[in-house]
C-alpha cells in the first residue's frame, strides 16, 4: 500500500511513527508543508488551499489513502477535502475522549494551535464527551517554530511554555492532551514546566489504528517492503543533512 501523510511540518512524524509500528512493510509519502508552516495562525481558507494541494500531490504519487497528520488541517479542512477526493482521508483529532475515559479526577488540558482551539470541531468534540466539565483548551502559538528548528527542549522552549501557560493553575491538571502533533516533541520540556510527571495523551496511535482498519477494508496488497519518501511542499527531500534531520526525529520518537 502507498500511504500519504501531510502536516504543516514535522509534527505529523508522530503519526508516521505509529503507522510504521503497525504496518512496517508499506511505502510512506510524508509531505511537510514547510513553505507554509505554521498553519495555526492562517485562515481556514488558506489551510484548505494548502491541504488540497498536499492531497493532490500525494494522489499523484499513487497513494491509496491520505492521513491528515495535523489537527489544525483536520479541523479546518477535513470535510472540504472529503468532498473533493474519493480516496479515504483520515484526520487526526485531539484525543479528548480517551483522556476523559482515563481521567482520575483532576482537570484535563488540551493544548492546540489558535485555529484548532477556536474551531467549532473541537468545541463539539468536547461537549460530546466532557460530561463532568473538566476539559479546558489552551492555544499555544509559540511552540511550532521551535519544533521546526529541531529545538525541543531548551531554556527558551521552557520559557515559552511557562509564558503561554502563565494564566492557568498547573496543579489543577492531571492530563495534557496534545491537540497539535508538533507538541509531542516537547514532552520533556512540558514535564519540566509542570514540575512533575504529568500524563500526556495524543491521537497519533488512534489515527494509525484507524488508518490500518480502513486500508485492510480496501483489500490492497502489501508493498512487502518499507520505504519512506519525504517531501517539503512538493519537493522531494534529497539533501543529506535534511534527511538526517528527519531520520533523527523518527529515531527519537521510537525511543
Ligand atoms: N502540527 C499541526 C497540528 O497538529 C499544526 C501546527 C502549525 O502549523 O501551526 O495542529
Amino acid at each position: 500500500m502507498k500511504i500519504g501523510m501531510f502536516d504543516s511540518g514535522i509534527g505529523g512524524l508522530t503519526v508516521l511513527n505509529e503507522a510504521l509500528a503497525l504496518m512496517p512493510d508499506e511505502a510512506y509519502y510524508y509531505y511537510a508543508d514547510s513553505d507554509n508552516v505554521p498553519y495555526g495562525n492562517k485562515t481556514a481558507g488558506q489551510i484548505r488551499e494548502y491541504s488540497q494541494k498536499a492531497v493532490s500531490f500525494l494522489i499523484e504519487r499513487g497513494c491509496d489513502a491520505v492521513v491528515i497528520a495535523c489537527n489544525t488541517a483536520t479541523a479546518a479542512a477535513a470535510g472540504y477535502l472529503r468532498e473533493r477526493f474519493t480516496i479515504p482521508i483520515i484526520g487526526i483529532e485531539p484525543a479528548v475522549k480517551p483522556a476523559v475515559e482515563h481521567n482520575e479526577g483532576k482537570r484535563i488540558l488540551v493544548l492546540a494551535t489558535e485555529v484548532t482551539a477556536h474551531e467549532k470541531k473541537l468545541e463539539d468534540l468536547i461537549s460530546r464527551v466532557d460530561n463532568e466539565k473538566l476539559v479546558d483548551v489552551k492555544a499555544m502559538p509559540g511552540l511550532v517554530s521551535f519544533a521546526e528548528r529541531g529545538e525541543f527542549d531548551s531554556e527558551a522552549v521552557r520559557e515559552c511554555i511557562s509564558e503561554e501557560l502563565s494564566d492557568i493553575e498547573l496543579n489543577d491538571y492531571g492530563i495534557v492532551v496534545f491537540g497539535c502533533t508538533h507538541f509531542n516533541h516537547f514532552k520533556d520540556a512540558i514535564r519540566a514546566v509542570f514540575g512533575r510527571d504529568i500524563r500526556m495523551i495524543d491521537g497519533s496511535a488512534g489515527t494509525a489504528r484507524n488508518l490500518k482498519k480502513i486500508l485492510e477494508g480496501m483489500g490492497i496488497p502489501s508493498e512487502g517492503k518499507n520505504e519512506i519518501f519525504y517531501y517539503e511542499s512538493g519537493r522531494e527531500v534529497k539533501d543529506k543533512e535534511k534527511l538526517v534531520f528527519y531520520e533523527k526525529i523518527m529515531k527519537h520518537l521510537k525511543e
